[in-house]
């Protein structure tokens, strides 16, 4: 799938129901907090999935959709200039599905903002070569783990390509 094409589209106009995509937001998040207790992983299912993603379009947030092989690969969100909700399938990971995602939300915005888990050092190698910096803020999230801050460069506005290896 290393060449694989990605469409990414909003998901009030992507061709998947709500349902598939909040399954695959689902087993993403499942995949990546195994620090907290397991039941509380367990419980992140569909219906807690849901409502956090028809929560942040209530808010008036845009969530894209990536598209790889007529399947929803994985979700980024957006609202006013902070990128949150970036989740790539875990059988969908390290394709470069999440930088199309990461590249094509901060085209949205002059001046991307996120928070990142300290602890998720991946993620922070990703956002450090798509030039994000921390900002030095930081907010508690769970135990000792934190939330931080960063900040992208400024964007042309230019919506880039979303194909995978291109
Ligand atoms: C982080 C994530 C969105 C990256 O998407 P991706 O499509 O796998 O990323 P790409 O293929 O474009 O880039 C690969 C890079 O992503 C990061 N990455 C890959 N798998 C990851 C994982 N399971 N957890 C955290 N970061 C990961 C690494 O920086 C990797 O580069 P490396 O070669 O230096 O390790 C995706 O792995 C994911 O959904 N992880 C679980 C949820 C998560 O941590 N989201 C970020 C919330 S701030």
């Amino acid at each position: 799938m290393s060449r694989a094409e990605v469409s990414i589209r909003d998901i009030t106009r992507c061709p998947f129901s709500f349902a598939d995509v909040v399954q695959c937001y689902a087993a993403s998040w499942r995949s990546s907090h195994g620090f907290f207790p397991p039941e509380r992983v367990a419980a992140f299912t569909g219906d807690a999935a849901a409502s956090i993603l028809t929560d942040l379009l209530a808010k008036g947030g845009r969530i894209w959709v990536a598209d790889v092989d007529s399947m929803p690969a994985g979700i980024v969100a957006l609202i006013g200039e902070e990128i949150s909700k970036l989740y790539v399938h875990p059988d969908a990971q390290n394709l470069g599905i999440g930088s199309k995602l990461l590249a094509y939300a901060s085209a949205h915005c002059h001046t991307p903002r996120l928070h990142v888990l300290s602890i998720n050092l991946g993620a922070q190698r990703l956002y450090f070569r798509h030039g994000f910096r921390f900002t030095g803020n930081r907010r508690p999230f769970f135990e000792r783990i934190m939330e931080l801050e960063m900040i992208g460069p400024a964007h042309s506005g230019k919506v880039p390509l979303a194909t995978i290896g291109d």
